[in-house]
């Protein structure tokens, strides 16, 4: 029996139920699936399906999704992190409703074409939701397949040899059944430590587990170590209400609330007091609070710590807005912004 069989009388019998999968050998609704995949992008299964079920209950179609405003989108997303995700996501429905008549597209090169639609979403929505013979790998699949060969190139530039041998492997018929077959024995058999070989119904076809070497792939180019940046953030409240700032649209978090912020520079300490009073947006009287917010991003960690106020008066303050102090949730700060919130808060 060939490996794509092995697996998917594997997943046949294994496979998790998740809400936007369909019935084995169906295919799945296009929205569901391209939907999921987004927000699977850099977020585990366990977080992102409460988010699905919300999204799906509010914008059951591509078009409502397309409808909505981008704020309420963003402020449905607050807590999944990487919010150009939401920001492409309105982008694309706007796309797919306008350009394609309200249907995605079919093939992996009009799909790649889509914003924030990349090779790996394009590959699984193509597999899994048409049939295509898409070659699909994300971090699962290549820890799968460089176990399988023993490939020893280290990653990133192992990502072509291991798509090569993908490829390879991937059947012509249910193409997305075994895309998401390898995705479930790399989250549940075939984990970054202590495989459960044992359990594998890829066993007798595996390179490493032949030679006891499993943990050592996929072989990773060596960890650049992430800096620190240290910041302080402004904390100001009049009558109930706490002054938020609405982001810039473009870059980090944009388009996000958030709290005034000094810049978020790599440094070895916190800013002086004359270097935050340079950033304070009002001319309130201002005092440093106690205790320290922690957040760490794809390329830093951030350290935060809090300067308070109680201001004079609800200032108008530029790209800044005033949101009751007891209605936090319905904002949709970004989980940054909830750690160091919770700073003022407890205070
Ligand atoms: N991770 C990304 N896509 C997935 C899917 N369709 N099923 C399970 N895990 C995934
Ligand atoms: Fe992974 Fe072990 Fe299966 Fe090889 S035999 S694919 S290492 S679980």
């Amino acid at each position: 029996m060939s490996i794509a069989d092995k697996l998917l009388n594997w997943y046949d019998a294994n496979r998790r139920h998740l809400p936007w999968r369909s019935a084995p050998g169906a295919y799945a609704e296009p929205y569901h699936v391209w939907l999921s995949e987004i927000m699977l992008q850099q977020t585990t299964v366990a977080t992102v399906k409460s988010y699905f079920e919300k999204f799906l209950r509010r914008w059951p179609t591509v078009t409502a999704l397309a409808d909505a405003p981008l704020d309420d989108i963003l402020v449905e997303w607050a807590g999944l992190g990487y919010y150009a995700r939401a920001r492409n996501l309105h982008k694309c429905a706007g796309v797919v409703a306008t350009e394609h008549g309200g249907q995605f597209p079919r093939t992996e090169a009009e799909l790649r074409a889509l914003p924030g639609v990349g090779d790996y979403t394009a590959a699984a929505i193509a597999a899994i939701a048409f049939g295509e013979s898409a070659v699909v790998v994300d971090g699962n699949v290549e820890r799968v397949v460089s176990r399988l060969f023993r490939i020893s190139d280290p990653l990133p530039a192992g990502k072509k040899p291991i798509k090569a041998r993908t490829a390879e492997i991937t059947p012509k018929q249910r193409a997305g059944d075994f895309a998401q077959a390898m995705m479930d024995l790399g989250s549940g058999v075939c984990t970054p430590k202590k495989p459960k070989c044992l359990l594998c119904p890829l066993n007798r076809d595996c390179a490493a587990k032949a030679e006891g070497d499993m943990e050592a792939y996929p072989v990773k180019a060596p960890k650049k170590i992430k800096p620190t940046r240290r910041a302080m953030s402004f904390w100001l409240v009049h009558d109930g209400h706490l002054l938020l700032e609405r982001r810039p649209p473009k870059g980090l978090l944009g388009a996000m609330p958030g709290l005034f912020s000094t810049p978020w520079v790599e440094r070895a300490d916190f800013p002086t007091k004359p270097e935050w009073l340079e950033h304070v947006p009002t001319n309130d009287y201002w005092k440093p609070v106690e205790g320290l917010a922690k957040h760490t991003f794809t390329h830093f960690h951030l350290e935060t710590q809090l300067v308070a106020a109680k201001a004079s008066a609800r200032h108008n303050v530029e790209s800044g807005f005033w949101h009751p102090q007891d209605k936090l949730e319905d904002v949709g700060l970004p989980t940054v912004f909830r750690k160091i919130a919770a700073l003022g808060d407890s205070k």
